[in-house]
């Protein structure tokens, strides 16, 4: 066969029978295997990846196989792994695997109708689900969107930075609609037309960094997100943010909007939704909530207390890819407003036309996927009962481990889970048992467990990560150990281990 015959077979042939069946046990493989990464250093690793060209002609779908098998499989994050409790990744439900099959065979793109007829209409049908969840308006009201083309109560996006962008874009834009229109214009028209010297969003240290990242992006500047000081609880101190909203507007300073963190990346905590709610109208400005991590537990009737007033913010980030339990690639943003998405709507003439279905008017991305179909499996096969009960466990796990983190000589507690992230650090036994710790020990302390930490992560069979962490936002930070339980098949059993292995590295690195 020449090279272009074996290629259109590709395409021809409607499977390709050997190929699939070596994946799925490459797929066997994987999920059979608790460790979590093989021990070879990201030096070591960068080796094998030398540069090669691309081949002139196909190579065999073995040989092909054979890199998966031998270089890409053994030095995979075994992010499902019961032991790997440090990010926000973690096991997936098995109806996703076969399902993916089916969403890459149809290839719709969500873009505009003309390539999704039927997903567009999942889609909003799925963000409607969720827009219930959170909002609670009538049915009447969901009928009304779900038949006409010009209403958004959401997005679904690739994932918690695109939905926060988008957020701030439409805060943006809304907050200075009176003084110009910023899409069309720019933001220095409007801030000049206003009499603003900038424009700002406020937020905790806490804030995710991808915040900022979209106050560059947005033209409005990364230094201008002001930072407010955390309280004992790690969620927003309400006087600090009421004195910087007052002193913006003394001097005449743009406030574009407030963020509230529901699930801080650092600590899992959650701002006080209700008061920043209260200031957000008392002020007249654009309240956003990131959700990304903690807006899961609107299903869980135990914790969806943390989300309190959640319902009275302008719009909400919450990650499909994170305790929804779905792949990456999935971010969801929802408008209390169906109308809010308008401001930063755009029309062509060649794919997003005047009242058509076309889903792609007011998302930043251009092409993507119909992610729905995993969003809509999920809500179904679980049902809001089956995801309460998949992150009560989780957060019931968290807790039994940081009482057990509290309970152990070897450590100290930082922070308590207010659901399933919690922080702690190891101290070593010649600081044990002291009243307080200089800067001097602390620093010493901070080396210890930043090397404990690289010592468990390349060893690969059990892992927690580590960031530093600062108290109230005015302390100086200390480097912290950092849990995330987000498998629900880790159990107490595994979080023991996971601390035993610590106890034995810092044995050997006292030695
Ligand atoms: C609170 C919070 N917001 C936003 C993000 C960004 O989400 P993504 O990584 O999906 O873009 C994260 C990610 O960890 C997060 O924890």
């Amino acid at each position: 066969m020449d090279n272009k015959s074996s290629s259109n077979s590709f395409f021809i042939e409607k499977e390709i029978p050997e190929f699939a069946e070596n994946i799925k046990n490459l797929v066997a493989g994987f999920l059979a295997n608790d460790d979590i990464n093989a021990s070879l250093s990201t030096t070591e690793l960068a080796e094998k990846f030398q540069f090669k060209e691309i081949p002139q002609c196909g190579v065999s779908a073995d040989q092909f196989l054979d890199e998966l098998r031998e270089l890409i499989l053994p030095h995979s994050i075994n992010t499902g792994s019961p032991y790997f409790i440090g990010h926000m990744t973690s096991l997936l439900p098995n109806f996703l695997r076969p399902l993916s099959e089916l969403l890459t065979t149809l290839n719709q793109n969500i873009v505009k109708v003309e390539t999704a007829k039927a997903a567009t209409f999942y889609e909003k049908q799925a963000l409607a689900m969720i827009h219930k969840e959170v909002f609670g308006l009538s049915d009447e009201y969901y009928d009304e969107c779900a038949s006409n083309p010009d209403i958004s109560l959401g997005i679904i996006t690739s994932g918690g930075t695109i939905a926060n962008l988008t957020a701030l874009q439409c805060a943006r834009d809304l907050s200075l609609a009176q003084f110009g229109n910023v899409e069309e214009d720019g933001v220095l028209g409007a801030l000049e037309a206003g009499g603003f010297k900038r424009s700002v969003v406020l937020g905790t240290h806490l804030g995710h960094y991808s915040l900022v990242k979209s106050l560059g992006l947005l033209g409005m500047g990364r230094g201008n997100y002001i930072e407010i000081n955390s309280d004992e609880n790690q969620g927003i101190d309400l006087v600090h943010l009421r004195r910087e909203l007052e002193k913006c507007r003394r001097e005449k300073i743009h406030v574009a909007a407030i963020v509230g963190i529901a699930g801080t990346t650092e600590c899992g905590s959650f701002d006080n939704l209700e008061g920043m709610a209260e200031l957000a109208e008392e002020f007249s400005v654009y309240f956003h909530v990131d959700a990304a991590w903690g807006g899961a537990l609107l299903f869980s009737e135990k914790h969806r207390n943390c989300l309190q007033g959640i319902k009275q913010a302008d719009s909400i980030t919450i990650d499909g890819h994170k305790q929804l339990y779905l792949p990456m690639g999935i971010g969801l943003l929802l408008f209390k407003e169906a109308k809010t998405a308008q401001v930063i709507s755009v029309e062509a003439d060649y794919i997003i036309r005047k009242n058509s279905w076309d889903l792609g008017r007011v998302s930043i991305e251009g092409s993507r996927p119909a992610k729905v179909f995993y969003l809509q499996a999920a809500l179904k096969l679980f049902g809001r009962e089956g995801y309460g009960s998949l992150l009560d466990s989780c957060v019931a796990t968290s807790r039994q481990m940081s009482e057990l983190v509290d309970s152990q000589a070897e450590f100290e507690l930082v922070t308590k889970p207010q659901s399933n992230i919690f922080l702690y650090r190891y101290i070593p036994e010649k600081f044990r048992g002291l009243e307080e710790f200089s800067d001097d020990v602390n620093s010493e302390i901070d080396d210890f467990n930043i090397r404990l930490q690289e010592i468990q992560k390349d060893k690969g069979r059990t892992f927690v990560s580590r960031t530093k962490f600062s108290h109230l936002g005015t302390s100086k930070a200390k480097t912290v150990l950092r849990v995330v339980i987000a498998n629900p098949l880790t159990e107490i059993e595994h979080c023991r281990e996971v601390l035993q292995d610590q106890i034995e590295i810092a044995k050997d690195l006292k030695a």
